[in-house]
């Protein structure tokens, strides 16, 4: 295994994007710091990733050395100030640009000048969340998808004071954990939440017009198109506490432009608490990870 380009990596926020990118990097050799606002996150996100492990072990695609020695590179953070010794920091936490900013201001105050610092933010500007920062220039968008072990592109976003250093370091990491990089510009949704835009609104507008049900709808962009997820399943898989703020930052970032208007069924379903596969309850509903129902 080569040495790693950031060899101890900090994951602040330790939910699906935290844990699944802490895995990759564990695997690719480097140290893993985990913070997250909710001590209860770290350690589900250690137990998960414990289990992950085991069952790669199990299907004969990690050696038991291999675990014992990823399993001993994850290390919990209590606090943020943990993070001093890190050479990169990814931030996965909640998709609100003022939370982020704060965080980065903050963690800019804490590693050394050289370190990297980095968001898996879906939508959100580079440049914005970067303007502020003493040092925009070791700054830049670092776009992984769900769940990240499985879905091999990374998405390296330069804002407009990035350092291009920076965005090539970003993209050899992502070689050595196993995934292709993509340089993507710095535009509201980058490529693929730009890209498939139309795939999730559209779909809420075939309901929201009464031509079908949901359910009829992933099976038929499965069965029929070839997609490998129908957008409500998708919906599900990502959590409408993070794909409608990505809507809504999308539809404001264009100006308000009507095909990307977010749907008031997504809206009112997240004041619910109707979230997704995470909490059981969705456009399907799940017991133990599973759908009660086919889509
Ligand atoms: P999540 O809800 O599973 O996890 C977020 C974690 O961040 C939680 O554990 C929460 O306690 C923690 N957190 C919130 N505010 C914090 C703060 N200020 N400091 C430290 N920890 C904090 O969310 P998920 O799905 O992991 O998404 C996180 C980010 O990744 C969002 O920006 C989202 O747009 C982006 N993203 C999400 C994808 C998805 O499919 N869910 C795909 C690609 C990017």
């Amino acid at each position: 295994m080569s040495t790693p380009e950031f060899p101890t990596v900090g994951l602040v926020g330790t939910g699906a994007m935290g844990r699944g990118i802490a895995q990759i990097a564990a695997q690719a050799g480097a140290v893993v710091r985990l913070f997250d606002t909710q001590p209860e996150a770290i350690a589900k996100a250690q137990a998960a990733l414990g289990a992950q492990w085991d069952k790669l072990a199990e299907k004969g695609k990690l050696t038991a050395e291999a675990v014992t020695a990823c399993r001993a590179r994850l290390k919990p953070a209590a606090q943020l100030a943990d993070l001093a010794d890190c050479d990169l920091v990814v931030e996965a936490i909640v998709e609100r640009l003022d939370v982020k900013k704060s965080l980065f201001a903050e963690l800019e105050g804490i590693v050394q000048p050289t370190a990297v610092l980095a968001t898996n933010t879906s939508s959100l500007s580079v440049t914005a969340i970067a303007a502020g920062l003493k040092r925009p220039q070791q700054f830049a968008g670092y776009h992984f998808f769900n769940p990240v072990p499985l879905m091999k592109v990374v998405e390296c976003i330069a804002g407009l004071k990035t350092d291009p250093t920076v965005c090539r370091r970003l993209a050899a990491f992502a070689r050595q954990m196993g995934h292709t990089p993509v340089q993507a510009g710095d535009t509201p949704g980058f490529i693929v939440n730009h890209a498939g835009r139309g795939y999730g609104t559209e779909a809420l507008r075939i309901v929201g017009e009464g031509v079908a049900d949901f359910a009829t709808i992933d099976r038929i962009l499965k069965d029929q198109v070839g997609f490998r997820l129908g957008p409500f399943e998708l919906f599900d898989l990502t959590a409408l506490d993070v794909s409608h703020p990505v809507m809504e930052s999308i539809y404001h970032q264009y100006y308000e432009e009507p095909r990307y208007r977010p749907s008031v069924i997504t809206a009112q379903r997240l004041a619910g608490g109707v979230v997704g596969k995470k909490n059981g309850d969705g456009f399907y509903a799940y017991v133990d990870g599973k759908a009660q129902m086919a889509p």
